[in-house]
């Protein structure tokens, strides 16, 4: 019988990830021992917090990872959870040590692209869009964030299928996932259906802490869903992310692009960058084929040229998405359509804009911020 070397295992062990902070369990500190007896192994890995949720996937994929060694007998993994002083010195390895939280993202030389999803009027499919766009890129092997902006009507969660809850990880808020997808919500810290009722600048804090306090990982996109209009959260994202994007949504209705055009022209004060529009709601497929132009036709063309000619910058539409009773539909039940059907006429349309987004290159280097900080 083969004696297997701790450093095969160690080896091994480099390959398991943590799921939530996507770096190796060695680099983590979460390796506590690891025992070899000819060719049996034990490995005992730290969890970050006892109600870890990802216990049972690091657990298997230790053990799988052990496993895979050659000559190895059995394998058995046991899980302890860190002292608070583990925690601390893994948020300082992970975050720095510093005591003001920062917005990554807002870091020069962040590579990640942040786009805001905003309309100038409710009910146009900016939390429709962002899920799917965000489970299409995810699908797509990009690193994927929602933050859920709309602290009075979120509803990201929901229609990502999630009831997880975020965990603690010393000061760091460790996002759940669905599909793929990191998330957070205000919904994840009120009870039930619980109203909020805040003023401004709770919400602008919010915000902020959703930003700094969540470990979000390298993202490669990071996607608000924003609430509709020009309002405060707007304000507060232009402050706290003068690199943000702004993707327009708009139905094809006349009326629904002329406010459109508000939340677009919104970008002229703040100095952000409009990516382009998407028109939602546009014509329906009906199952003889013919199509229905339920809510009219041509408006994100035309809110696409009235926002170029503004900011005297290309602003293209980026894609048509039809009304869909299955879009609707895997809102309601948490299954984005993107996911649920790949081949659909709808997700070729969402999967097309998601490509426009994925290849778009920023740089923040050399951006300043329009707004006064008041
Ligand atoms: N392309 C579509 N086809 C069919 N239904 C759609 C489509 N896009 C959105 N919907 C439905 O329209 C409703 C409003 O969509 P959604 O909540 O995404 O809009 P919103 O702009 O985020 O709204 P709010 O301004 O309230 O945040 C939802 O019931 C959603 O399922
Ligand atoms: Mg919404």
């Amino acid at each position: 019988m083969s004696q297997v070397t701790e450093s095969a295992v160690r080896s091994a062990l480099s390959r398991v990830e943590d799921p939530e902070i996507g770096k190796p369990i060695t680099e983590l500190g979460m390796v506590k021992s690891v025992a070899i007896d000819g060719s049996d192994v034990q490995v005992e890995v730290y969890l970050t917090i006892a109600a870890c949720p990802m216990k049972t996937t690091i657990v298997s994929n230790t053990e799988a990872a052990v496993k895979d060694i050659e000559g190895v007998g059995t394998v058995q993994v046991t899980t302890d959870v860190m002292s608070d002083e583990q925690r601390r010195e893994l948020r300082v390895s992970l975050r720095g040590n510093t005591a003001d939280p920062v917005i990554p993202f807002a870091q020069p030389g962040s590579t990640t692209r942040v786009y805001a999803v905003a309309s100038g009027k409710g009910g146009v499919g900016k939390s429709s869009m962002t899920v799917n766009l965000a489970t299409a890129l995810a699908a797509k092997g990009l690193s994927v964030g929602i933050l859920d902006a709309d602290i009075y009507g979120h509803s990201v969660p929901g229609m990502l299928g999630s009831d997880a809850r975020p965990h603690q990880v010393d000061d760091m808020i460790m996002p759940p996932q669905a599909h793929g997808v990191k998330m957070i919500s205000i919904a994840h810290f009120v009870e039930g259906n619980a109203p909020v009722v805040w003023r401004g600048p709770m919400l602008h804090r919010a915000i902020q802490q959703f930003l700094s306090d969540v470990f979000w990982g390298d993202l490669d996109i990071l996607l608000l869903d924003l609430p509709p209009g020009t309002g405060d959260i707007a304000i507060t994202i232009a402050q706290l992310l003068p690199n943000a994007e702004l993707l327009i949504v708009t139905t094809p209705q006349a009326a629904a692009a002329d406010v459109a055009e508000r939340a677009g022209s919104i970008s002229l004060q703040t100095n952000q960058k409009v990516a382009g529009v998407i028109e939602n709601m546009s014509a329906m497929v009906m199952p003889d084929g013919s199509t229905m132009e339920v809510f009219g036709s041509g408006g994100g063309e035309k809110i696409a040229q009235r926002l170029s000619m503004l900011t005297g910058e290309d602003v293209p539409v980026l894609g048509s998405v039809p009304l869909d009773p299955s879009l609707r539909v895997g809102g309601d039940v948490g299954n984005p359509i993107a996911i649920s059907e790949p081949y659909s006429p709808t997700t070729a349309a969402i999967n097309a804009i998601a490509d426009a987004l994925a290849k778009r290159k920023v740089s923040i280097v050399g951006k300043t911020l329009g707004l006064g900080v008041k």
